[in-house]
């Protein structure tokens, strides 16, 4: 299971905080995040709810920018300690799934990278609406790994690590096509949706928005990069070949790429990730 799933049982806890902000000093994601936020059409004075904040970076430039209240929750204890520190005072320790909070009782509330990670994210996105009043607004964003490519001579091996990743490392790795679908059948209205894509060149950088670093640490059997099993029909002749992930994902060491069965994914070094913001008006 991905290391967001429970960070607080993960072997090294505060490492997941480094790793929020190390994205944050993205431009890609500073600028989604920005987006983000403009769609929430804060108010001042107005209260608003990051669910599976982080590390609250967001909901801090929130706060800044729009002297709004910020209410933030997260099922990590860790994150909510960084949330303390960075001056975030309502943090609740929580799960998307139960908010702490009254029926129409947020002004507008927001979901970054958190659905993908939830075990039920429908039952959560019906809570976001919950607590949100009539007329708020509620912001998902999240990756699409159904729509990611990697450049990379062995396309074969390519499309069996996406659709690893996809499938096997997150709990809901495609559910961001279906965001638009779910908000809508909750009676949401005026849904939209808007696309963004990152373009990763450093091969570092691209292990590092991929996980592989983490891959080799997964010892569960059923996560297998199964060679052969999404090959196109040429690949079918070839015998059918399983390998654990422990033994394909060898450590790149520092500064220097991770391998997946002896490839260097990054070594031409592009990859687009396109997540979906969607936006919806409560009914
Ligand atoms: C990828 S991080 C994103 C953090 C933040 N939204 C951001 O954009 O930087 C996902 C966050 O969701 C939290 N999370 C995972 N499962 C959760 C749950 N069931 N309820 C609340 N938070 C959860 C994790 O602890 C983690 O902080």
């Amino acid at each position: 299971m991905h290391g967001f799933t429970d960070v607080d049982r993960q072997p090294d806890p505060k490492s997941w905080v480094g790793v929020l902000d190390r994205l944050s000093g993205e431009p890609f994601y500073q600028a989604y995040q920005q987006r983000v936020r403009e769609l929430l059409r804060p108010s001042p004075g107005r209260r608003y709810l990051d669910v599976g904040a982080g590390t609250g970076a967001s909901a801090v430039r929130l706060r800044d920018d729009h002297d709004v209240t910020v209410l933030t929750v997260d099922r990590s204890l860790t994150m909510a300690v960084a949330m303390r520190a960075r001056g975030l005072t309502r943090c609740a320790v929580a799960d998307a799934h139960r908010l702490p909070f009254l029926d129409d009782s947020i002004d507008g509330a927001w979901a970054d990278r958190t659905v993908q990670h939830l075990a039920d994210p429908r039952a959560a996105i019906r809570e976001l609406a919950r607590v949100v009043r009539p007329g708020g607004r509620i912001v998902l964003a999240d990756p699409d790994y159904d729509t990611q490519v990697l450049d990379i001579a062995d396309q074969d091996l390519a499309r069996r690590v996406l659709r690893f990743r996809a499938d096997c490392l997150l709990r809901n790795g495609t559910l961001a096509h279906q965001h638009a679908g779910i908000l809508a059948t909750l009676g949401l209205a005026e849904v939209t949706v808007e696309p963004r894509t990152l373009l990763v060149r450093n091969p570092n950088a691209a292990d590092n928005v991929l996980g592989l670093r983490s891959w080799d640490l997964l010892d569960a059997p059923e996560r297998r990069l199964q060679l052969g099993r999404y090959g196109g029909s040429a690949r079918r002749t070839r015998p059918r070949r399983s390998s654990r992930v422990r033994g394909a994902v060898r450590r790149g060491g520092r500064g220097r790429p991770v391998r997946v069965r002896g490839h260097v994914l990054s070594h031409r070094g592009h990859r687009l990730l396109p997540r979906a913001v969607v936006v919806a008006h409560h009914r």
